[in-house]
């Protein structure tokens, strides 16, 4: 998307990703980042883990579910979505039967099922999370258009999976 209407869609969230607003949701990072390490410590306190499994695949996907509004019981459900969206071409990603290609359909058509009931939840009663901004914006006095709100959503999902994910996991490396 090219401005001027990519200026208009990044401007609906853009004020949730300022250092200020991201501050205000620094408690549930925070024991977001409690759940995971207690997971790691359950074998001990010198058991070996894999990090990239057991930390940095989950944080960045349960952080950007949280400020989407998705329930803590869905993050997993997320989490494959994505990993099958982008991972498709990976075995250990790539549904059972299915080519790459249809692997990484099918997994956009559910997540889009999925932000779809989530969209009509939110017009229908709004909460303070992303979801709820993005459902209930308006561009030009409309809406946004169902493929466009969709994508935003994937968009976000994606980004808020791989990218940090492969960061944490590099600046692991000896
Ligand atoms: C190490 C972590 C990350 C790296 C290296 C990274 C890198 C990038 C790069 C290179 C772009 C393209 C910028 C451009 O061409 O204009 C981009 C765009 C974007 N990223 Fe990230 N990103 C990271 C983390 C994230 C996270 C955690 C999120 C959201 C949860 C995110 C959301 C986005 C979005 C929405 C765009 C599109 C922005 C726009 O077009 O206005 N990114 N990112």
């Amino acid at each position: 998307m090219d401005p001027p209407e990519h200026r208009s869609y990044r401007s609906l969230i853009s004020q949730r990703f300022t250092p200020r607003a991201l501050q205000r949701i620094k408690q549930q990072v925070d024991s977001i980042a409690d759940e995971i390490l207690d997971g790691v410590m359950e074998g001990g306190a010198h058991a070996e883990t894999d990090f990239v499994a057991t930390v940095s695949a989950l944080l960045p996907i349960w952080v950007i579910a949280e400020m989407l509004g998705v329930p803590r019981s869905d993050w997993e459900l997320l989490f494959h979505w994505t990993n099958r969206t982008i991972g498709a071409a990976d075995p250990e990603y790539r549904e059972e039967g299915k080519t790459p290609r249809e692997t990484v359909d099918a997994a956009r058509l559910a997540l889009f099922h999925y932000f779809n009931d989530m969209t009509e939840d939110r017009r229908k009663s709004p909460r303070d999370d992303l979801v709820s901004i993005l459902a209930n914006s308006e561009i030009d006095g409309e809406p946004l258009p169902p493929f466009e709100l969709l994508s935003f959503y994937l968009l976000l999902v994606v980004a808020g999976n791989e990218t940090t994910r492969n960061a944490t996991s590099g600046g692991c490396s000896p």
